[in-house]
């Protein structure tokens, strides 16, 4: 008998003997039984938060009222993750839209946290029109202006490697920040430059059972000064800082914990370009956490987004539209495509102030 042999042969008794084992103390039958909670460990529970959000959702990728409007406007939906994402076939946006396809439209977006469409090709004044039937939009005080002043061009190519790679939800600087974003690809790469969306409400759900318990009493402050500092540019002067500060206000308190306006949900809401890391403070007491303790924890608290099962990934076609709920997820876009060209044309719907209510 070979080395090999004799390890496989110790292999397969062993696994005999274990089988034995489990079956014979019915083990794997009390596993079953008992709740997922119990099953997954404390420091590692992102099983726990994807399978929590999912039975929120009734155990299913779309209600069946949903699934029921879609047939009825000939639409059929491709999800791309069990809690999130999902294109949707057979829709021209290119005409305006009909009252009952926008109500439709909303509603996906409330239950699936990110929709897509291929193939629409708008122009801005399109686009513009597209977005302003789900409401108010904000124009966007640091980007270039484009060729309308609400949409927001994300150019990069030669000489500028794409910068949206961390996890964030857009424009959390601002007092009533973004309910939703809605982007078209003008300009694809060859390859790369696909967009990741997590699900904020299943990050939730799985925080580490030390960051769970506090995670609802804390506030942190955001501020937009990463497009004050010159970011290759010539520093901008003093006295333009100040006027731009006194006019936008710098440094507005969050909750950590955002309470969905429309559904109800708890969401993990930062980004991660914005939050002053240092500043988290237990709104019960009004006691900061401390710098060290605040940034050890923002460490943490910032990277939970990154675990591929809260995630879905999109990959751009130009004509592709993403339309993303702000509220409920946090966006990554891959920087993987220098040096070529990947331009997208953004606009952003008007949200209100962030609240967190206890459940
Ligand atoms: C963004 O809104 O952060 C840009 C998204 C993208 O470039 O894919």
């Amino acid at each position: 008998m070979t080395v090999t042999d004799a390890y496989n042969d110790i292999a397969i008794r062993t696994a005999a003997r274990l089988h034995e084992f489990r079956t014979g103390n019915n083990d794997m039958g009390v596993r079953r039984e008992r709740a997922l909670v119990d099953l997954v460990s404390d420091t590692d529970r992102t099983a726990l938060g994807v399978a929590t959000e999912y039975e929120i959702m009734g155990d299913q990728p779309v209600t069946a009222g949903l699934a029921a409007a879609a047939a009825d406007h000939g639409i059929e939906f491709e999800h791309l993750g069990m809690t999130l994402g999902t294109v949707l076939h057979g829709v021209d946006l290119t005409r305006p839209a009909s009252d009952d396809l926008v109500t439709f439209l909303r509603h996906t977006l409330l239950e699936r946290k990110v929709i897509f469409f291929r193939d629409q090709h708008l122009d801005p004044g399109q686009q513009v029109a597209f977005a302003r039937s789900f409401g108010e939009l904000d124009a966007f005080p640091f980007g270039r202006p484009g060729a309308d002043p609400y949409i927001v061009e994300i150019r990069h190519g030669a000489g500028s490697p794409g910068t949206e790679n961390g996890w964030h939800s857009d424009v959390t600087w601002m007092e009533n920040p973004s309910l939703g974003s809605i982007a078209q690809c003008v300009v694809c790469p060859p390859t790369g430059g696909d967009t990741l969306f997590a699900d904020s409400h299943a990050a939730f759900h799985g925080l580490p059972t030390d960051l769970a318990e506090i995670a609802e009493h804390l506030d942190v402050t955001h501020d937009y000064r990463v497009f004050l500092a010159g970011r290759g540019f010539r520093a901008m002067p003093d006295e333009m800082i100040e006027q731009i500060k006194a006019e936008i206000p710098f440094g507005v308190v969050h909750p950590l914990i955002r309470t969905h306006p429309e559904t109800g949900k708890p969401a993990i809401y930062l980004n991660g370009g914005f939050v002053r890391a240092e500043s988290l403070t237990d709104r019960r007491t009004g006691e900061p956490l401390g710098p060290e303790v605040s940034r050890a924890m923002m460490a943490r608290l910032l990277r939970q987004h990154d675990r591929p099962e809260y995630q879905c990934r999109f990959r751009w076609t130009e004509g592709s539209i993403a339309f993303w709920d702000n509220r409920a997820v946090q966006h990554y876009a891959a920087s993987d495509y220098y040096p070529h060209k990947r331009v997208l044309r953004r606009v952003t719907l008007r949200g209100d102030r962030p609240y967190f209510r206890p459940s």
